[in-house]
């Protein structure tokens, strides 16, 4: 696989200056959970929904603009047709592809912002 965009969501470097206000990066909701089988095809690209705002999960509609601006999709090419399992979640540690924490009882646990 080759991954076009490794950033999920913009970090904060250097420290705020004093008097100026920051906010939070925005976090991604969980659109599913549990991961979406999906058959990939070897040298195409796919675009990953990062913030859970999607409605074509687990890939983007460019709802991030307006639901989460600052997280951008994830955007990669399989080397080979296969089928991999991405995750649905969006609590990967291993994104685009499901890791297994949408088993974590905070995620099983907690509303669906969106049907996919
Ligand atoms: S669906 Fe997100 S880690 Fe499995």
């Amino acid at each position: 696989v080759t991954l076009l965009d490794r950033t999920l969501a913009p970090v904060a470097l250097g420290r705020p200056a004093v008097g100026r206000r920051y906010s939070t990066p925005p976090q991604p909701v969980i659109a599913a959970k549990q991961p979406f089988p999906v058959e990939v095809k070897a040298g195409k690209k796919y675009a990953w929904c990062a913030c859970g705002h999607s409605k074509n999960q687990p890939f983007c509609d460019g709802a991030h603009k307006k639901a989460a601006p600052g997280i951008s999709p994830l955007r990669f090419i399989p080397e080979e047709d296969k089928t991999v399992w991405l995750c649905g979640c969006k609590r990967t540690r291993s994104p685009p592809y499901c890791d297994g924490t949408h088993k974590d009882e905070a995620v099983q646990r907690a509303q669906l912002s969106a049907q996919p």
